[in-house]
Formats: C-alpha cells, structure tokens, sequence
C-alpha cells in the first residue's frame, strides 16, 4: 500500500470561498489536482476564469459561483448553489477575506464592519450552510478556515482583521467540537506572509520585507502556488481523519521564533 490514496479526493466535492486569486485560487487548483471537483466564489463570477482555466487545464472540473460572503443571504444562495450543481459538498475552504490597514484611533464603524464581517460572520454563515448540506448528505465533511498570524499575535494598525481571524481561530475549536458527532471535521490554517493583491501593498516598501524576512526562520515569503494547496489537501483528506480543531501555520516557522 502506498500512502498516495490517503490524499486522494477523487469523487469529492468542494466549495472555495474566494477563489479568484492568491490563496484561494492556489487551494482551489491543489484540491481539483488531488481529484476533487470544485466551486469557487467570488463577489463577481467573471473574476472566477482564470481559475478555472487553471483547474480545467490541470484535468478538473470547476464551477464558478457569484456570491458576496458579508451579506448572509448571498452566502446561503452560494453554498446552495455549489450544492446544487455539485450534488452535494464534502469540503469547503473558508477562504474569502479582506484587510485594509488603519490605525486604531481612526478606526470607524463602517470598516469594522466591512472587514468582520467578511473575514467572520461571512464564514461563520458559509459554515452554517455548508454544514447543514453535509449533514443532510450523511458522510459528513471538512471545513478548513483561513486564520492569520493575527490570530495569535498583535498586528499594530490591524486590529480588525485581527480580530476577525482571532475570532475565526476561537469559531474553528468551538465547531470542531460542536460538528464532530456530525462527523464533520474543522480545521484552520494560519498563512504567514504571502505576496497577494492583499499583501502587495506592503511588499512595495523594501524596508518592511527584509525586516519580515529576518523574523522569518526559512528566510524566505510563502509562495501560494507551492507553499499552502498541499497543506489544505492533508487537512480535508482522509490522512486527516483524526484532525479536528486545529490550527497549522504556514509561516516558514515566523511564529516558533521570538
Ligand atoms: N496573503 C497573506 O499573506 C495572508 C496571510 C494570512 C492570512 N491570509 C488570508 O488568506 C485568505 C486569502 O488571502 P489572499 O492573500 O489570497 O487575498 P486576495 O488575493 O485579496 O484574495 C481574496 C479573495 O477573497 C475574495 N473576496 C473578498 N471579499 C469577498 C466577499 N465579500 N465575498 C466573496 N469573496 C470575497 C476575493 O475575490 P473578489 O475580490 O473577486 O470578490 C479574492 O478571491 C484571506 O482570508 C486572508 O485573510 C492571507
């Protein structure tokens, strides 16, 4: 026996939120190569193509659903969707999230709102919906969500983001514990420092990149196309079948130093 079928997910079916770029376009096309067919949301559908010409050129079927997670309703009718025209769901990746920096003491409702409730209550809805599906379909499932290093360690002049990923780690142990008689399994991973259309902001100043990579053990930033599908793979396969309420890093070992 080799250990290759462990991390198969042929036959599954999976739901990235987000999946039009960065992270949620790396996991999305690591799932369809692992053998999953897979939807992918994002709040236009036409920003979904090159994603799915990715998936489709890897051999996999993708599906591309409009769905903008901060408004609940558009969350549910995404997941239903996917559920529809997937025939069911096995998997979903929580990964739809915004950030825009600000210093605290400016800090105004309307972009709290906007940041947590995309980065929280959006997956929090999503997971509801998703989960209801895998319970009706009886072979229940696994939910990975997206934390950050905010999750753990203070962020100055990201107090909202951190705090939705904070709030996001403390939701993933708590649904772990909640779904488990469901047998639905929730994972989290907390990437380090990714080079996104999130994150290009800061890769512009030089200053700020080569004071990260000193902090970071392996020297070097996360490579999405690499670094993080493989990790998302073991999270919702069946080498994962004793995994529930974790939280991996993805950080080249940012958050093991001091
Ligand atoms: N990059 C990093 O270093 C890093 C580090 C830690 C954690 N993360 C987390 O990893 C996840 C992906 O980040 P990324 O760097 O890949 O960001 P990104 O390149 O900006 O991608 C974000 C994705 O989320 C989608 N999205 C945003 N708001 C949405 C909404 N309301 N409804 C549905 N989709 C929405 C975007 O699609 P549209 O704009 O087309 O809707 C896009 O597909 C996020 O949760 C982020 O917090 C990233």
């Amino acid at each position: 026996m080799t250990t290759a079928p462990l991390f198969d997910l042929t036959g599954r079916r999976a739901l990235v939120t987000g999946g039009s770029r960065g992270i949620g376009q790396a996991i999305a096309v690591a799932l369809a190569r692992a053998g999953a067919t897979v939807a992918v949301t994002a709040r236009s559908k036409n920003s979904l193509a090159e994603t799915c010409g990715a998936i489709e050129s890897a051999g996999g079927t993708a599906i591309a659903i409009a769905q903008d997670v901060s408004d609940p309703d558009s969350a549910r009718d995404g997941v239903a969707e996917a559920v529809r025209t997937l025939g069911g769901l096995d998997i979903l990746i929580n990964n739809a999230g915004i950030e825009e920096v600000c210093p605290s003491l400016d800090v105004a409702p309307p972009l709290w709102d906007r940041i947590v409730d995309t980065n929280l209550k959006g997956a929090f809805f999503v997971a509801q919906a998703a989960a209801r599906s895998m319970r009706d379909g009886g072979n229940g499932g696994a939910i990975v969500n997206l934390c950050s290093l905010t999750s753990y360690v203070g962020v100055p002049t990201a107090v909202p983001y951190g705090a939705s990923k904070s709030g996001l780690l403390g939701m993933t142990h708590a649904l772990a514990t909640e779904w488990a008689p469901l047998g639905i399994r929730v994972n989290a991973i907390a990437p380090g420092y990714f080079r996104t259309a999130m994150t290009e902001v800061f890769y512009e100043n030089e200053d700020w990149q080569n004071r990260m990579l000193s902090r970071i053990p392996l020297a070097r930033f996360g490579a999405e196309a690499t670094d993080i599908g493989g990790v998302a793979v073991f999270l919702v396969s069946d080498a994962a079948a004793y995994v529930t309420g974790v939280c991996i890093p993805v950080d080249g070992g940012y958050l093991a130093s001091i």
